[in-house]
């Protein structure tokens, strides 16, 4: 996946929400923060939790296994028991759609 991919219309995902799109079987959590978004790989690095069905606070996800807190902006993990960051994708909006490419493999 190393070129832009539509995962949603500007406006289609809600400030403080979240949409969990399958790219290439990955799946991408895409987030409105205050009308920025951010697109993260939806895979906590602890345990394999499902970070889309987590709880929001501000510009950070709670992972709803064990708790571990990731900041949405650039997928940082910030608290155990999750040491390595989830991956933040490259995110652009083009033509009103917000597009994300994967440059892990470039
Ligand atoms: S799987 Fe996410 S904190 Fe354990």
């Amino acid at each position: 996946m190393s070129d832009w991919i539509t995962v949603a219309a500007e406006g289609d995902i809600k400030p403080g929400k979240c949409r969990l799109i399958d790219v290439d079987d990955i799946p991408v959590a895409v987030y409105n923060i205050d009308g920025q978004y951010f697109a993260i790989e939806d895979l906590c690095t602890h345990d394999g939790g499902e970070l889309a069905s987590g709880e929001v606070e501000d510009d950070e996800v709670i992972c709803p296994r064990h708790g571990a807190r990731f900041c949405i902006r650039n997928g940082k993990a910030l608290t155990p028991p999750a040491y390595e960051d989830v991956y933040c994708f490259p995110l652009r909006i083009e033509n009103a759609e917000i597009q994300i490419r994967d440059d892990r493999w470039d």
